[in-house]
C-alpha cells in the first residue's frame, strides 16, 4: 500500500529541518504544532544561537556530507523535512551567478527524496523559482512522487509588518500540483500589516495622545488618566507593566528609514509594512541617498527613527526574549536577515497541519459549475456534482492525488465510505471522476481572456499577485 494511503495523521508531527539558522523557522513550527526532532547547520554562531533559544537536537553539520545525513535522518523517520537553502547566488543583493549555494537546493532535493518523508517544505528568494538548480530539484521532487505548491508569499499578510517576498514550496507524496494553493491563499491577512498595529500591540492597552512638546509623552496606559484632564491623577501602571521606550519612540515620530534596494523608497511611515530585513536595516541614510533620495519619501531620512536591532529583530518575527547571547552585531543581524520570520513558518506550518489531520480540503479552481451546465447538467444537479467532489474529498481528509487510480482506490478504503448506500458511493464516485476531467480540460485549453474579468471572483494566485502589488 502506498505511503501517502494510509489515513490522516494524528497527534505530533515530526519535523526535520536543514539549513536551520538561529531558528526562525523552527520556532513557526513548533509554535503550529510540529515537534522538530532535529536541525542541522554548517555555522557554528547560528547553531549555538539556535541550541540557546530552541531545543538541543540541532547539530552541526556541513550538508554537502550527504551520506552520513541521509541516513541520519531516514533514521529519524520524519513525517516533514524543511529548509531555507542558502540563497546569496539568487538573491538581488547577490552575483547572480548559480555557484555552490544553488547546489545546496539540490542537496534538499536529494535528502527529500532520499528519505521520501510525506511532506517537505521549502523556502527560497523568488528569484529561485527561475533557476537551474531548481529546475533540477524540482524535476527529482515531481519524479519521486511529490504535488508541489508553489506560492510566493509576501509576509506582510502572514504575521509581520514587512513587505517580505519569498518563494514556499510545499510537496506532499502523491498529491496534485497546487494541492495546498488555496488554503496558503485563505491563510493571509486581508490587509498588510502594519508597523503601527506590530507596535502598538506591543504596549499593552495603549492610550495615544498626541503630545503638545517634546517634554511630553504621547502613549499612555489604559489605565492613566486622560493627559488633557490634568486634574485627575494619573494612576501607577498595573504590576509588570512595561513599555518598550523604543516602540513609543518609533511611533511617536511615525517614519522609519531603510537602505532601498534597486532604487526603491527608503523612508516608510509606520502605517506600512517596512521593506525587506536585510542585514543594513539598522543603518542610517548615507550622504549619497541624502543627496538623491526617493521622490515619494513623506519626510526627510534623517528625521526618521532610529530601529533597534531587537525591533529588527521582533519585525522578522523573533520573539521578544530571544537570547542572541554575547556574539557580534553582525552576526546577528546575519542571522535575523536570513531567517524565515516565525509567523509566516506557523501559518505555513498551520496550513500543513490542517490538511495533515483532514480537517482542510482544496478549493475547486475554475468553474466547475458553469463548465458542468454547459455540459449538459441542470444548474441543481450542476450544484449536486460540487457537493458531492466536496463529500468525496472529505472522506480523503481533503488529499488530491496526482493519479487517478490511486484516488478511487483510496476512496474504496477511506474509513465510512463502505457504510454508505450504493447510489451515493457511485454518485461520489461518479462526481471525483467528472471533475478529473473538468481538470483536463483546463490544462487543453488555455483559458481567453474574457472582457468581464473584473467581475469575476479573484482565484488565490490572482489574489496574493493583487497582494504584491499593493
Ligand atoms: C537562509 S539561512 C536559513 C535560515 C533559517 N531557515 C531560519 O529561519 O532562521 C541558510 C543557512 O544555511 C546554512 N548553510 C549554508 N551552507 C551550508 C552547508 N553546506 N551545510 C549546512 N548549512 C549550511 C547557513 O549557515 C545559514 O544559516
Amino acid at each position: 500500500m502506498y505511503k501517502y494511503m494510509i489515513g490522516h495523521g494524528r497527534g505530533f508531527v515530526r519535523a526535520v529541518e536543514l539549513f536551520c539558522g538561529a531558528g526562525g523557522m523552527s520556532r513557526g513550527l513548533v509554535d503550529a504544532g510540529f515537534e522538530v526532532v532535529r536541525a542541522y547547520d554548517a555555522w557554528p554562531i547560528a547553531v549555538e544561537t539556535y541550541r540557546r533559544n530552541i531545543g538541543p537536537h540541532v547539530v552541526e553539520a556541513d550538508l554537502n556530507n550527504l551520506l552520513s545525513i541521509v541516513s541520519q535522518i531516514s533514521t529519524l523517520a520524519p513525517d516533514i523535512v524543511c529548509g531555507g537553502p542558502p540563497c546569496q547566488d539568487y538573491s538581488l543583493a547577490g552575483r547572480r551567478q548559480e555557484g555552490q549555494n544553488a547546489s545546496m537546493t539540490i542537496a534538499f532535493a536529494i535528502v527529500v527524496t532520499t528519505v521520501r518523508p510525506q511532506w517537505f517544505l521549502m523556502e527560497n528568494v523568488v528569484q529561485a523559482q527561475k533557476s537551474q538548480a531548481w529546475a533540477e530539484a524540482r524535476a527529482m521532487l515531481k519524479r519521486a512522487g511529490y504535488g508541489l505548491s508553489e506560492s510566493k508569499i509576501n509576509a506582510a499578510y502572514y504575521g509581520v509588518p514587512q513587505s517580505r517576498r519569498r518563494l514556499f514550496v510545499i510537496g506532499r507524496l502523491g498529491e496534485k500540483d497546487g494541492f495546498l494553493q488555496s488554503a496558503i491563499a485563505a491563510k493571509a491577512s486581508a490587509a498588510p500589516m502594519s508597523l503601527r498595529q506590530f507596535f502598538g500591540s506591543a504596549v499593552p492597552n495603549t492610550v495615544f495622545f498626541p503630545a503638545t512638546s517634546d517634554a511630553r509623552r504621547s502613549f499612555y496606559s489604559a489605565d492613566e488618566s486622560a493627559p488633557t484632564i490634568p486634574e485627575r491623577p494619573i494612576r501607577p501602571l498595573p504590576e509588570g507593566h512595561r513599555y518598550h521606550p523604543a516602540d513609543v519612540a518609533l511611533l511617536e515620530n511615525g517614519y522609519v528609514y531603510s537602505r532601498p534596494v534597486r532604487g526603491g523608497r527608503g523612508v516608510r511611515s509606520i502605517d506600512e509594512p517596512i521593506a525587506t530585513i536585510t542585514r543594513t536595516s539598522w543603518e542610517r541614510p548615507t550622504p549619497r541617498y541624502l543627496g538623491a533620495p526617493h521622490h515619494l519619501d513623506p519626510v526627510v531620512a534623517t528625521d526618521t527613527a532610529v530601529l533597534t536591532v531587537d525591533q529588527i529583530a521582533r519585525i522578522q518575527g523573533f520573539p521578544a526574549d530571544w537570547a542572541w547571547g554575547d556574539i557580534a552585531k553582525r552576526d546577528i543581524l546575519q542571522m535575523i536577515a536570513n531567517a524565515v520570520p516565525a509567523p509566516v513558518a506557523r501559518s505555513l506550518g498551520e496550513v500543513i497541519l490542517e490538511r495533515h489531520r483532514g480537517q482542510s480540503g482544496p478549493a475547486i479552481e475554475g468553474h466547475f459549475v458553469d463548465w458542468l451546465v454547459r455540459g449538459g447538467r441542470n444548474r441543481a444537479t450542476a450544484h449536486n456534482v460540487k457537493a458531492n467532489v466536496g463529500r468525496a474529498r472529505r472522506l480523503l481528509g481533503g488529499r488530491t492525488f496526482a493519479d487517478a487510480g490511486h484516488e478511487l482506490l483510496a476512496l474504496e478504503t477511506a474509513s465510512g465510505f463502505d457504510a454508505l448506500p450504493k447510489n451515493t458511493r457511485s454518485d461520489l464516485r461518479r462526481a471525483l471522476a467528472v471533475l478529473a476531467e473538468f481538470e483536463a480540460s483546463k490544462l487543453r485549453k488555455p483559458r481567453r481572456p474574457r472582457r468581464s474579468a473584473a467581475l469575476r471572483p479573484l482565484e488565490p494566485e490572482s489574489a496574493e499577485a493583487l497582494k504584491q502589488a499593493a
